[in-house]
């Protein structure tokens, strides 16, 4: 059977810790779910048990097909202190990998997928001197550790995705694809009892979602370069890039300036501090369409996502296009994604998503490899456990692990199928 991908073409799922793993409380996002006011429909709690059930779900990955898994470590598990290490959580971490070895799934494995130790932030969060050091000696110790087990690395997971945050999604007031929605963006008092709960004050209190001026911008590019520094000295052969939130960006007639003044801000303001990666992570959701006065909601009668954005699977291929563009080195897709409860639709994302993928391709344009948000339903941050991501779901009193049809697609696509 003539393969639809080539034979190193990586197909797998993603997922982030603090979605999964369960009690991570000594992260910010915990102190954010338990603050005064918080805006959280649920607690994270025991998520999805993956801490502890990582081995049958590594295996299930596998029996499905799936040949990759990206999933990422929870910094203040590994240092809970400043300088003060876990070894018995980068003993857990080793395990997970050498599981992804023995199931046959690469792994690509990020070092902050948005929440950071509640440490930090008692001397001023991401806007604190001396973060880019913190930051390069965590990766440091995870490298010295790891470094053996891990071909593919993210220092940050969607860099640019406070930027987008705060400028786009509020504006139109639909939810947020992660993390703050615009109510809760600008509360104070939720934010000053969070700050509380992390031993701080607001004015200390910088989260990776507030990352959006030019002065902690400069600070995160900065972690970046020294972050993939201490990655390289370690582990040479580990790939190292970083992800990037992008929707489809589309001027509707009148709306091609603000359209490009996006993809500015979005996009190519951090092209320099990717000057020595040797890939790009591409996320896509949707995409945004913009008019003569800024960005358009969705036409009357498009199909929504339980995220309240436009179903737009065909999103993937274009951005792909644009990114190539300007970029000499190969994009993995890291994250791709639909919520929904109607898992036929999933499907038909994958599908339409993959086909974009496939013509890229073709054009002669370097991808890699495609991961899927997510592999499980999982906890979707302020949005709780209400929105349905995942190829598998999970029944959360029992923690029983069910297969969807789309986990089974996707990893006939994996073992060389049609799509
Ligand atoms: C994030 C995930 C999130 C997903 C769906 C991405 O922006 O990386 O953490 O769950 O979108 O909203």
């Amino acid at each position: 059977m003539k393969k639809i991908f080539p034979e190193t073409f990586l197909i797998g799922s993603s997922t982030a810790a603090y979605q999964v793993e369960g009690n991570n409380s000594n992260s910010d996002f915990w102190a954010e779910e338990y603050a005064d006011g918080s805006p959280y429909r649920d607690k994270s709690g025991d998520a999805i048990d993956h801490y502890r059930r990582f081995r049958e779900d590594i295996a299930l990955m596998a029996r499905l097909g799936l040949k990759a898994y990206r999933f990422s470590l929870e910094w203040a598990r590994i240092e809970p202190a400043p300088g003060q290490y876990s070894r018995s959580a980068i003993e857990h971490y080793r395990d997970m990998l050498q599981a992804c070895r023995e199931h046959g799934l690469t792994p690509i494995v990020c070092l902050h997928h948005f929440s950071s130790p509640q440490w930090i932030m008692r001397d001023g969060g991401w806007a604190g001197a001396g973060m880019p050091e913190r930051y390069a000696n965590y990766c440091e110790f995870v490298f010295k550790e790891l470094g053996e087990l891990i071909p593919y690395a993210l220092t940050f997971n969607e860099i640019n995705l406070p930027t987008m945050l705060r400028d786009l999604f509020s504006k139109i007031g639909i939810v947020a694809p992660v993390g703050i929605d615009p109510a809760s963006w600008s509360a104070p008092e939720w934010r000053a009892s969070a700050a509380r709960l992390c031993g701080t004050t607001p004015d200390n209190y910088v989260t990776f979602h507030m990352i959006s001026d030019e002065k902690t911008i400069a600070i995160l590019k900065e972690a970046h370069r020294k972050g993939r520094e201490s990655i390289k000295r370690i582990s040479p052969h580990t790939q190292v890039g970083w992800s990037m939130a992008l929707s489809d960006i589309q001027a509707a007639p009148g709306g091609e300036a603000h359209a490009a003044d996006k993809w500015r801000l979005l996009f190519e303001q951090f092209l320099d501090a990717m000057e020595g990666d040797d890939f790009f992570g591409l996320q896509n959701y949707t995409r945004e369409v913009y008019g003569p006065e800024g960005q358009l909601r969705p036409e009357d009668g498009a199909e929504l996502t339980q995220m309240n954005y436009e179903f737009y699977p065909e999103g993937l291929g274009h951005v792909l296009r644009k990114v190539a563009k300007a970029l000499t080195i190969p994009i993995f897709v890291t994250e791709h994604g639909v919520a929904t409860d109607d898992d036929n639709r999933r499907v038909e994302f994958i599908r339409q998503g993959l086909e974009g993928v496939r013509s890229c391709l073709m054009e002669g344009i370097d991808v890699r490899g495609y991961m899927h948000w997510s592999t499980f339903d999982n906890f979707e941050w302020n949005s709780g456990y209400a929105m349905t991501f995942g190829l598998i779901a999970v029944d959360r009193a029992t923690q029983e692990r069910m297969a969807k049809e789309s986990a089974h697609y996707l990893g006939g696509i994996a073992q060389g199928g049609a799509l």
